[in-house]
């Protein structure tokens, strides 16, 4: 009998995608498809204020500049911005000709929801985009200039938002898919060690969630989830340890950025739902989230996982041998990455009382969206286990 049929997938990215050091400062040759002929070209950059006053957006704001628009900045974003703070671009948005997101995960989510509720006769609130595809939308234009590498958010339809005090909520809407991208390497120079290594393991983690994901792995995000595991693999020790190479920092770039696409059409799963509880209540950064869950979580998955991540181990070229013998090498190489990067790799180094955890298990319940991806179903007292074991 013939082999079945690969389920039906649904594959989808951005429409078109630049790499260059140095190609923020041609932005306006990127924004050209949508400069009005004859009236007055009005842009909006959003990003936040250590990223404008460090003057990493001034060549880019230069190139529209010179080429006739009027340019406002919005540089309120903080990191994991709160509604607050989307609300505030999005008014900042209205009657603007395009909406440009210069910045890590948090900038380019604050423009993505920006350009949605800032388009001119559409009026949803913010809490209607809640959801998976809650609503059908059309935004402003949009691109994308990310200057972490990262959370790939120039390449997906998600944006997070902080919504209370400790929750988050996602918006995963076709419309927040960007109309063009910048990688441009030589803006991620400056990224302090600590956050080049945070944010590069939640780009890894993309890639290994998406190469296991329950529900929508498919052979086009196979694809892009071991090609950005060898390159984000091969390349962070070196840019946590020589952040000025640009040639490394290049790979980093382009590596989060197919660990995006990967998880846009293959979603992510239990590392980032017990990691936005972290992030939600103690404010830790999402990729030390994601780092500090992520050993146990591979342990928890390995009955379920272990033939798939023994096939990243050998894309990480973690040495040979039986899959169960590859798999140990995988999981041996997720506990030491925190360690190796400089990064805390316990809960209680990170200020995370014992008694804490319960209420962390209780609201990693609350993200099914992400844990119905997981290769193994996680139900609240294994959520309690993996949480204890990484204490
Ligand atoms: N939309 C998605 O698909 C997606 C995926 C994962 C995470 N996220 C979200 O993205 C956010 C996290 O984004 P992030 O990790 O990129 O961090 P971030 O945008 O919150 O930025 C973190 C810090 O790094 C600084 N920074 C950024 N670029 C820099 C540079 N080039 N040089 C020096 N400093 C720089 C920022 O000023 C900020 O202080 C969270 O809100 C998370 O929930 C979104
Ligand atoms: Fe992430």
């Amino acid at each position: 009998m013939a082999a079945a049929a690969l389920p039906a997938f649904l594959f989808q990215c951005v429409r078109r995608l630049e790499v260059g050091a140095g190609c923020a400062a041609r932005l306006a040759e990127a924004a050209q498809p949508w400069r009005p002929q004859g009236a007055a070209a009005r842009a909006l950059l959003v990003t936040d204020a250590f990223l404008q006053r460090s003057g990493l957006t001034a060549p880019a704001i230069a190139s529209l500049e010179a080429a006739g628009w009027q340019v406002e900045v919005f540089d309120a974003v903080t990191p994991d911005p709160a509604e607050a703070v989307v609300l505030a671009a999005a008014e900042r948005a209205r009657g603007v000709d395009l909406v440009v997101g210069f910045g890590g995960g948090s900038s380019l989510d604050t423009a993505k929801v920006a350009a949605v509720l800032g388009r001119p006769g559409q009026a949803p609130t913010l809490a209607q985009l809640y959801g998976v595809e809650s609503l059908s939308v059309q935004r402003l234009p949009l691109i994308q200039v990310p200057t972490t590498a990262g959370t790939g958010s120039e390449v997906t339809r998600i944006a997070i938002v902080t919504t209370g005090a400790h929750t988050k909520a996602g918006i995963v809407n076709r419309a927040l898919l960007a109309d063009h991208v910048l990688l441009d390497a030589a803006l991620t120079l400056g990224l302090p060690p600590a956050v080049t290594a945070a944010t590069g393991i939640d780009a890894m983690v993309h890639a290994i969630e998406a190469y296991t994901s329950a529900l929508r792995k498919n052979p086009l995000s196979d694809l892009l989830a071991r090609e950005a595991l060898r390159l984000l693999g091969g390349h962070l020790a070196r840019v946590v340890a020589q952040g000025d190479d640009l040639a490394a920092r290049e790979q980093m770039l382009i590596g989060a950025m197919l660990a995006g696409m990967a998880f846009e059409n293959a979603p992510v799963a239990a590392v980032h739902a017990l990691a936005y509880p972290l992030g939600g209540v103690y404010h830790l950064p999402h990729g030390l989230s994601n780092a500090l869950v992520l050993p146990e979580v591979l342990r928890f998955n390995r009955p379920a996982a272990e033939p798939l991540y023994a096939e990243l181990a050998e894309v990480l070229q973690l040495g040979g041998g039986s899959a169960a013998a590859r798999c140990d090498a995988l999981l041996a190489w997720a506990a030491g990455l925190s360690p190796r990067c400089g990064l805390p790799a316990r809960l209680r180094d990170c200020g995370i009382a014992r008694e804490a955890l319960p209420e962390l298990a209780r609201q990693a319940m609350g993200q099914q969206r992400l844990l119905q991806n997981n290769p193994r179903p996680v139900g609240e007292a294994d959520a309690l286990a993996i949480y204890e074991a990484a204490w």
